[in-house]
């Protein structure tokens, strides 16, 4: 397949990614990040497969995944989950996926992260906003599987800066005892690291409104991708999982995020895409050079933001109403729907 677009580290392929990855050489590939076609109950317009094929419909993927990664490598996919239709019940898809892989195909389940995202809307408004009966659903699963289990990997370049919690410890000391979950917590707790350790759940909203992106693709009349994910997604583990210069993969590319992320971070780089209106408009993200100099876009994304996870019980007062004896199975509109 020849390249539809060429950049200094990178190609966008315009076609099936099963057949591109075909005509790639084994043990090739150090990194597939991707946001595969979700498993959908209503069909979006890139032709998502219904959530009970899913797994079927990914499973020849997963060979070639298998087949091109190198031992070392890591397969990232973020990944929805899906409600079953007429119900207020979660479909098993991506949990199923992640059992194929593992099971069927060998590959080992590195670790799962979380993405929050705080902009999300509450849906599907008959159970969430209606009848009150779920909760919002903003969280998606990145499922980070590898080839072996030791894939190349350091959380040191993805650290964080402190809490302030941490920084009181770090500047009152810290005496160390057993905590009552029985962790002894040495002494070393309190050393200044210059950064914490991240945890496995990533807070950034999906709320880009003027991006260079999105401003081409208006000039030039183009539809924006409707399902993109944000850089902060795919550099995250392209920091903490590859180097410089090594090659990263994007099999289900859309509007090319992670070949913008991997331009800048200099990693070779393929984005495959089989739609040619998402490439038309991922061409806009190479207009200009991507210099290696600009500022990271994890930090320019989330700008400076620290979003607080409050605790659950936070404003419990202590009163309880009766909860509905038929779980919400009977609809019963409130007068006033607070939100
Ligand atoms: C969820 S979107 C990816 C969005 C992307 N992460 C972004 O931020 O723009 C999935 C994409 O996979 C593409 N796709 C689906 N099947 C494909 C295939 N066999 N080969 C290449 N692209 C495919 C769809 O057209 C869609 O644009």
């Amino acid at each position: 397949m020849t390249p539809y677009h060429r950049t200094k580290f990178g190609r966008i392929v315009l076609g099936d990614s099963l057949e591109y990855m075909a005509s790639l050489k084994a043990k090739s590939v150090d990194l597939i990040v991707t946001s595969p076609p979700f498993g959908l109950v209503r069909k979006k317009d890139y032709g998502n497969v219904e959530s009970h094929e899913y797994v079927e419909w990914f499973k020849p993927f997963g060979r070639e995944f298998w087949r091109i990664l190198k031992p070392t490598g890591s397969l990232v996919i973020d990944i929805g989950g899906a409600w079953i239709p007429g119900q207020p019940t979660r479909s098993l898809y991506h949990f199923e996926l992640a059992v194929m892989l593992c099971r069927e195909l060998g590959f080992y389940l590195a670790q799962e992260f979380y993405w929050w995202n705080p902009s999300k809307l509450p849906s599907p408004a008959e159970w969430v906003t209606v009848r009150r009966i779920r909760v919002k659903d903003a969280v998606n699963m990145i499922w980070w599987f590898s080839v072996t289990p030791w894939p190349k990997a350091s959380n040191t370049r993805v650290l964080v800066p402190y809490s302030d919690a941490m920084k009181g410890l770090l500047k009152n000391g810290y005496r160390a005892k057993l905590r009552p979950s029985g962790h002894d917590i040495s002494d070393k707790f309190s050393w200044d690291n210059g950064a914490a350790i991240p945890p496995n759940l990533i807070a950034v909203p999906n709320t880009e409104s003027n991006s260079y992106y999105l401003r081409y693709c208006e000039k030039h009349g183009l539809k924006p991708h409707p399902a993109r994910f944000p850089a902060a997604i795919p550099e995250l583990f392209m920091r903490m999982l590859s180097d410089t210069g090594e090659n990263i993969l994007d099999p289900f590319a859309g509007s090319c995020v992670t070949g913008e992320v991997a331009e800048r971070l200099r990693r070779k780089w393929t984005c495959v895409e089989m739609r040619d209106e998402y490439i038309q408009g991922a061409l806009g993200r190479f207009e200009r050079p991507v210099e290696p100099e600009q500022e990271p876009m994890f930090e320019s994304i989330s700008e400076g933001t620290t979003y607080k996870l409050h605790h659950p019980g936070a404003l419990w007062n202590g009163r309880e109403k009766p909860l509905p004896f038929d779980g919400g199975k009977k609809r019963r509109i409130r007068a006033s729907n607070p939100a």
